[in-house]
């Protein structure tokens, strides 16, 4: 595999679209293949599979089946779209993988990280992220940055105990994967942190002769 796998994962509303589409942008101008993608979704399948997830209207969906469903998409959008790009030399950009559902799932929803990885061995095999940016909002800016928004899906509309908990979660996540997640304070400016993503992205370049 000589490609570059980078995911951006955060809470609601940390402003990862915007850094995405800004990298992707510095990427394709210095002449690199680039694919951006995103989690829940990413394939027809995967996208189908996003819109159950995310349903209001599916309030009594077990936690063992959300996680489940998160894995499938997974696995979907790992085999037919992020594989393929990574064996082709290119680059994929993925707005949330696998640290979402350790996060959401396995601290958030109390299911534990080992279910959680347990289920998504069979979505991911070894594959991991060559680099992870956590965008950290602290949940009441999350909160209210989402008010903003016209609806909020089913996962958005948990209580604020659950958006404190993804968010301690990540905590807990950046703290142990030090080498592989770098933190970003989501408050920052724009421009600054798409400058701070560019410096690490730049380094892995180099380090990797891509
Ligand atoms: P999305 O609508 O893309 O939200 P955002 O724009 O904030 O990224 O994602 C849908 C929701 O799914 C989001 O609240 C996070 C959640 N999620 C999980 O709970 N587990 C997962 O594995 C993934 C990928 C997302």
């Amino acid at each position: 595999m000589s490609g570059l796998f980078i995911t951006i994962e955060g809470t609601d509303g940390s402003g990862k679209t915007t850094q995405i589409k800004l990298l992707e942008k510095y990427l394709k101008d210095k002449g690199y293949n680039v694919v951006c993608t995103r989690e829940p979704g990413g394939t027809p399948i995967s996208e189908k599979i996003r819109e159950i997830i995310i349903d209001k209207n599916n309030s009594e969906m077990t936690g063992i089946t959300e996680a489940l469903l998160y894995a499938a998409s997974r696995a979907q959008h790992t085999s037919q779209v992020i594989l393929p790009t990574l064996n082709d030399g290119g680059i994929v950009i993925s707005d949330r993988y696998l640290d979402s559902s350790i996060v959401y799932q396995g601290f958030a929803r109390g299911m534990g990280e080992k279910l959680i990885k347990g289920i998504n061995k069979y979505a991911v095999g070894e594959l991991e992220p060559d680099i992870t940016f956590f965008l950290r909002l602290k949940p009441d800016d999350s909160i209210e940055r989402k008010e903003k928004q016209a609806e909020l899906d089913r996962i958005e509309s948990e209580k604020a105990s659950f958006h404190q908990r993804v968010y301690d979660g990540y905590v807990r996540l950046s703290k142990r994967y030090r080498e592989r997640i770098r933190v970003i304070d989501a408050l920052d400016s724009i421009e600054h942190i798409h400058e701070c993503i560019v410096r690490n992205i730049e380094e892995l370049l180099n380090r990797n002769s891509i």
